[in-house]
């Protein structure tokens, strides 16, 4: 029988790491369930001592995910492994995954601690957190740069304490493909209880080698794979699940082993984290990416008409992209829409739904048809889950080649308790152009100091009339929020983005410094 990889997704705790990644609850629950939806083992859902907020959406993860397991990250300490183990015990597969770094560099620099101490404190936080939970999984932090040998030392006494998986993470994107395979040989080799746990690996990308990393682990046996989705991360990121899952299907007989990923919900998910995060996937990434089945060339444009596996290895609707094809326009009734959200594969409760309709039909006037990409991304927008502490009520804006750009905006500010009544707010002002111009006299409205620090703009579908989608990303207070608006008028979709990552900003500074 084939083995079978052991997907652990971490889009949830290393992925937030991104720089500007960062997700409420609602946000962080959405993409566990899709992420269960994907067929990802293990989820890891956050690193529940780190903050009040990472504690609480590791809970309610645990609480509402039924088939894949919930692990919470923790170091190699009792109060830690307490935090992490309150979070996810109600899940109904829980698992505990505590972090120790193993290499002198850590040890000495960072730990102020010597090889034996690190040693005692990997077993005795095994042990500690044994007599909680079953699945414990130890992570070598930097085995990429750890000495081999002390390396097994830790892996076979972290073995004997109760660890389930033993976790070799390539910290910071060190190690080459085949060295990184000689040492999960070598692992295998020189620890002698090494087949009563699972070897995983978890691969940086600083040098774009996470995903050649993982596989080669793969090869010489590792059989848990810690990912991301769009390989988002720290710094250049994580190993990117998509890639490697399709590795996998499209080489069955390199690697010889089966997963459980469904990859048609890949493509639904990658879009889902990356409009949530706010983090955009480059077009020419590999599967999910923009480009990644154009063909562009005349020749290989023909090839593919004659025989699509001339130039493609895999098919798009191998990894659930839907063919942006004709589907709806203003004389389709509720019936067609609904069906088209259920055979996009979206889950949404009846007010939603039709709230979102009320909406196409909007766009459905504006657009003479209205493609799947688009209802993705109506959808997507809605089910965002901020709340609407600031509103747009009103807004226009004029520019021209002999104006100077000006706009004026009216805004309902929600009241911050139940007593208070919805203020209106209207003001105008000149800009570079009409966005900066709408985002000026927004700013004087809220009078909060955010600072634009990125803006994307793109066409949702195709045409003239096509959805304009921005992405947007704003500083506040040091810390980052991300918005996307969708409107055929660009203006507008780039108002409802600012307004986003205003309101995000606002429910963190409210709402999450007050729980
Ligand atoms: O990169 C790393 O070493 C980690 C560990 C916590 C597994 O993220
Ligand atoms: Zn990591």
């Amino acid at each position: 029988m084939k083995d079978r990889i052991i997907f652990f997704d971490t889009t949830l705790r290393d992925g937030e790491q991104s720089p500007g990644a960062s997700m409420n609850i609602k946000e962080k629950l959405l993409v566990a369930e899709q992420l269960e939806s994907l067929g990802v083992d293990i989820i890891e859902a956050g690193f529940p001592i780190s903050s009040p907020g990472d504690f609480e959406s590791v809970k309610s993860i645990a609480k509402k995910i039924k088939h894949s397991s919930i692990a919470g990250l923790s170091r190699a300490s009792e109060k830690d492994i307490n935090a992490c183990w309150d979070a996810v015990k109600c899940a109904n597969k829980p698992r505990i995954h505590i972090f120790l770094a193993t290499s002198d560099l850590h040890i000495e620099k960072k730990l102020n601690k010597t090889r034996p101490q690190i040693l005692d404190m990997a077993v005795k936080a095994v042990k500690y957190a044994k007599s909680f939970c079953k699945d414990i999984e130890f992570s070598a932090e930097d085995a990429g740069r750890s000495d081999l040998d002390f390396l097994c030392k830790v892996v076979e006494a972290v073995i004997d304490a109760g660890a389930l998986t033993v976790n070799i993470p390539d910290t910071v994107g060190y190690t080459m493909p085949a060295e990184f395979g000689e040492k999960i040989v070598y692992i295998k080799e020189n620890v002698p209880n090494i087949n009563k746990a699972v070897i995983s690996v978890h691969c940086h990308n600083d040098l774009g080698l996470a995903v050649a990393n993982s596989l080669s682990a793969i090869e010489k046996g590792a059989r848990q794979i810690e990912c991301t989705i769009n390989g988002i991360g720290e710094r250049a990121g994580n190993a990117s699940l998509e890639e490697i899952a399709m590795a996998i299907k499209v080489r069955p007989h390199y690697y010889n082993v089966t997963h459980s990923i469904k990859t048609k919900e890949i493509y639904k998910t990658s879009r889902l984290v990356s409009s949530l995060t706010g983090v955009a996937v480059q077009v020419n990434k590999a599967i999910v990416g923009a480009n990644a089945f154009a063909h562009e060339s005349g020749i290989h444009q023909d090839g593919v008409l004659k025989a699509r596996e001339t130039y493609e290895i895999m098919s798009p609707e191998d990894v659930g992209v839907p063919e942006s094809s004709l589907v709806l326009g203003k004389h389709s009734g509720r019936h067609a829409f609904f069906n088209r959200i259920k055979a996009l594969g979206y889950k949404i409760d009846e007010k939603t739904a039709q709230d979102l309709f009320e909406e196409f039909k909007v766009l459905a006037d504006k657009k003479k048809t209205v493609f799947d990409d688009d209802i993705a991304a109506m959808i997507e927008e809605k089910t965002g889950s901020t709340k609407e502490y600031f509103s747009l009520n009103y807004q226009s804006a004029s520019s021209g080649t002999a104006t100077i750009p000006t706009a004026t905006v009216r805004i309902l500010k929600k009241p911050e308790n139940a007593k208070g009544k919805t203020e209106i707010f209207q003001e105008a002002a000149c800009g570079a152009g009409p966005v900066d111009a709408t985002f000026r006299a927004i700013d004087k409205i809220t009078k909060m100091d955010i600072k634009l620090t990125s803006f994307i703009l793109k066409a949702v579908s195709s045409g003239v009339d096509a959805l304009g989608e921005v992405t947007l990303k704003a500083e506040y207070k040091g810390a980052i929020y991300s918005g996307k608006g969708i409107s055929t008028d660009i203006v507008e979709a780039s108002v409802k983005a600012y307004m986003q990552a205003i309101n995000k900003a606002v429910n963190y500074n409210v709402i999450d410094k007050r729980s």
